[in-house]
């Protein structure tokens, strides 16, 4: 009903139509996608300061109810900022809420008392001035809620936003960059409604272990998001900000999609793909051709969370398994709505560029050692472990030699499958069970799937040693999985 009121899109999808509970849900029609403001700071004395203040907030996810929200300079999620490659950024971060919280820079590389983690608590009333020499390459990367056993609660009530570096060789290519218009963050989270329509946090058994989803969709805050599209070439730049969900996007009709950046910047060239799979945390930026006609649907996926549990959010690399099979028959159906691209009048495309970035092959004859992480989550999720030792604030788990190479072995115990994010680094995916990775991981990443039973292999370097005594995390990216213990620490130590 949702999408026949709409006007827009007839769904080519209607074989699932049916099990969507999404954009019919609630009778609303569509809604102009919100695009978070856009703050590029203000350059004071050679830094570029940011001012950035936590508050509570109400926003509705429903019509007409609002819900309790915790937002940075808005009430509900909160400003894309704005940086460059090279130059000195300051953060005054206030914490207007009556509980701590922190502010994490996620994919950045910078001095362990910047990273914003759990070691780095804001009290309430109180504020963090956290500066660093922005390192990373342009890409779309995000800060939110790193709180000591509660990022899960925090960032689902919002504390989050995204952030975009920006540098020379990027803008040599002149792709899509005009922020808004034809370059747009999609911030795309789940949440789960209670009876009177307020968000809900269910804190239980079930929610731990295979992490809090919910049973709408929204981007950037919106339901039911339409987008008016004025340009022939749309850049989106797409952040997983689900607390667990895991979606696998597709434009309708099985248009292709340019995919040319994954977290931490861009891909050699542009990779025509039908479908982008991203875990919390991931990023991935595609270029969409509006120059064929429109409207255009981005719509997804998602394992429910049975089969979530019994396997492979599925890059095809889980070995058997009858669920596994159903899964890729695509028992599961369910399909998301995403957000609806809408065209005033035939647009014309430019040309991308054939070639991006000059990107090597990783290569692990580099690696002065092999360091393995096994995943694991115990009977019925009551073990969220890194090798078999739980997050302790107390205990540093690895010490890794700044500026040596490293293969990190991160292998995964459980049936379910875990995002694995690591701190201070962008690394490159060797191979998964010795099979080369799919092109979203042949870029620079910081968050990747491991699949039941899977065995992942990174390449990476720290070369940061500025706060000797002071860790940084590596964890499932799973918010509950990170809040029940799937977490461990580092230290940069000079070798
Ligand atoms: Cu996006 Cu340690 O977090
Ligand atoms: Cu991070
Ligand atoms: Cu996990």
């Amino acid at each position: 009903a949702g999408a026949a009121a709409t006007g827009l899109v007839a769904l080519p999808l209607s074989a699932c139509e049916a099990r969507n509970s999404l954009f019919s849900a609630d009778g609303a029609g569509a809604n102009p996608l919100a695009i978070p403001k856009l703050d590029q700071g203000i350059v004071e004395q050679g830094e570029r300061v940011f001012r950035l203040s936590i508050s509570a907030g109400q926003k509705e996810f429903a019509p007409g109810v609002a819900s309790p929200t915790i937002g940075v300079n808005a009430p509900y999620l909160g400003p894309t900022l704005e940086m460059r490659r090279g130059e000195r950024v300051r953060l005054h971060v206030d914490n207007g809420l009556d509980e701590g919280a922190t502010v994490h820079w996620h994919g950045f590389e910078l001095p362990a008392a910047a990273d914003g983690g759990p070691h780095q608590l804001i009290r309430p009333g109180s504020r963090w001035s956290p500066s660093f020499e922005v390192r990373q390459r342009a890409s779309l990367y995000w800060y939110h809620s790193h709180l000591h056993r509660g990022t899960g609660p925090q960032v689902y009530a919002g504390l989050a936003a995204p952030i975009y570096v920006r540098d020379d060789e990027e803008e040599a290519l002149d792709l899509p960059s005009e922020y808004g218009v034809d370059d747009i963050p999609l911030i795309v989270q789940d949440r789960l409604l209670d009876s009177s329509g307020r968000i809900h946090y269910p804190q239980n058994m079930h929610a731990q272990m295979m992490g809090v989803r919910g049973d709408r969709i929204y981007v950037n805050g919106t339901q039911n998001a339409v987008f008016d599209a004025r340009t022939g070439l749309l850049r989106l730049r797409i952040l997983n900000g689900s607390n667990a969900r895991f979606y696998e996007f597709s434009l309708a009709e099985g248009r292709a999609m340019q995919l040319i950046a994954s977290d931490g910047g861009l891909l050699d060239r542009p990779h025509t793909v039908r479908s982008l799979k991203l875990a919390p945390g991931e990023r991935a930026q595609v270029i969409v051709d509006l120059s064929e006609g429109g409207p255009l649907s981005l719509v997804a996926t998602s394992p429910d969370s049975a089969m979530g549990m019994m396997g492979g959010q599925g890059r095809g690399t889980v070995g058997g398994g009858m669920m596994n099979r159903r899964r890729e028959d695509g028992e599961t159906g369910e399909v998301f709505r995403i957000l609806d691209i809408r065209l005033s009048r035939a647009l014309r495309a430019t040309r991308l560029p054939l070639r991006l970035v000059s990107l090597n092959a990783p290569d692990p004859s580099l690696a002065m050692r092999t360091r393995r992480l096994v995943l694991d989550m115990g009977m019925m999720g009551r073990g969220m472990t890194i090798n078999g030792a739980a997050m302790d604030m107390d205990i540093v788990n690895e010490r890794v030699p700044v500026g040596q190479w490293e293969i990190w072995e991160i292998a995964n115990a459980s049936m379910m499958a875990h995002p694995f994010h690591i701190h201070n680094a962008q690394f490159r995916v060797i191979d998964r069970d010795g099979r080369a990775p799919p092109p979203l991981e042949t870029g620079f990443k910081d968050t990747v799937i491991v699949n039941p039973r899977e065995q992942v292999r990174v390449l990476l370097r720290f070369e940061e040693y500025t706060d000797p005594d002071l860790p940084y995390m590596y964890h499932c990216h799973i918010l509950e999985h990170e809040d029940a213990g799937m977490m461990g620490q580092f230290l940069v130590v000079n070798s």
